[in-house]
């Protein structure tokens, strides 16, 4: 059960819209699915807002006082993404980079016949993608509004399924089904490190031993120099008067529920990871300083383009450029 959060009120939400296909599709996935096919659109309006700006989150909190604090940060995340654009997050050239960079290093693990996880599916962009490839993938996300998105999009010759669920708890999913398990944005949003091992621990779980993980972050020093100091979407004096932001080390310190996202650097990824039994493939930026110069990028020509993302992904793992960057990936095999 989740707690359902819109202006002017607050609702509980049945958690379970589907099922992961380990336990088979429920007649309830299959209507619903048969609905989306036949070109249904999603009826809520969506809103363009920049991303990840982490201020003004708008989140219109949960009155009851005992509720959980978990549920409530879950709720914030909810509402945010009931009015934020995820779907087109990536639309544009510069947008492209990280969804291409994160793309080119799935497909060095993958195989005919592998089964996919991606946990934090959003609308189903890398899902889509990797069962219109002919990949077996299941997603579980937590957002209904996202899902609604996910579903309108299936088409006949995809092998996919799609649930509603936490990162946090995969317990409708067996141990060691998957051979590429993909986290690409449940870790934004979680700031306690013991949430975002759940995360990391179910993920290993639910993935065959030599299986490969792919966990995104948000780096902090990207986006202050980005977000913050160029571009003024948020205020950095600001920030550093609330102690969310440390003005000699440029280090963040965020909560929720004003803080929507979490930012952190590779070193506390390398910390989180430490006990895991896990061996790190690669550590990459998969953005570099193309949201710096993203103006640039997509006035680009086709050449220049080919140019610029042949250079990111030629560097973009050196540890010398590794950390100038919104967002990061690391992957690793389950050992
Ligand atoms: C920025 S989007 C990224 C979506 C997609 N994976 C991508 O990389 O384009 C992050 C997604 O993670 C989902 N999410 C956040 N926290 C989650 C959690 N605890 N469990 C499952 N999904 C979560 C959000 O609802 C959102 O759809």
């Amino acid at each position: 059960m989740l707690l359902l959060c819109v202006k002017g009120g607050c609702a509980f939400v049945g958690a379970t819209i589907g099922r992961p296909r380990a336990m088979g599709p429920s007649p309830l996935q299959r209507t619903r699915v048969a609905q989306h096919c036949r070109g249904r659109r999603p009826r809520r309006p969506v809103l363009q807002r920049e991303y990840p700006s982490n201020v003004g989150a708008n989140c219109v909190r949960p009155h009851f006082e005992d509720v959980a604090k978990k549920e409530i940060d879950m709720a914030c995340i909810i509402n945010y993404y009931n009015e934020y654009d995820e779907e087109n997050r990536t639309a544009s050239r510069s947008g492209q980079v990280e969804f291409l960079t994160t793309m080119n290093y799935i497909e060095k693990y993958l195989f005919p016949g592998a089964k996919i996880l991606e946990i934090g599916a959003a609308t189903g962009k890398y899902s889509h993608t990797l069962a219109r490839q002919g990949y077996a993938v299941d997603a579980v996300e937590l957002v209904p509004h996202n899902i609604e998105i996910f579903e309108s999009k299936i088409t006949d010759d995809e092998n996919i399924s799609v649930v509603q669920g936490d990162a946090r708890d995969l317990s409708a999913f067996e141990n060691d089904i998957y051979d590429i398990t993909l986290v690409l944005g449940p870790l934004y949003h979680l700031h306690e490190k013991e949430d975002k091992k759940k995360v990391i621990s179910e993920a290993l779980r639910v993935t065959k031993p030599g299986g490969v993980v792919f966990a995104a972050y948000i780096i902090s020093d990207g986006v202050i120099l980005d977000d913050g100091i160029i571009r003024n979407k948020f205020d950095i004096r600001e920030k550093i008067a609330l102690g969310k932001l440390d003005a000699e080390t440029f280090r963040t310190k965020l909560e929720p529920p004003d803080d929507i996202f979490e930012f952190v650097r590779k070193e506390d990824i390398d910390d989180l990871m430490q006990d895991f039994s896990a061996t790190r493939l690669h550590y990459l930026a998969t953005d570099l300083i193309t949201r710096l110069v993203s103006e640039k990028i997509n006035e680009m020509s086709d050449e220049q383009f080919d140019f610029y993302f042949k250079c990111h992904l030629a560097i973009c793992e050196r540890p010398d450029v590794v950390g100038m960057t919104v967002h990061s990936l690391d992957v690793f095999r389950k050992k």
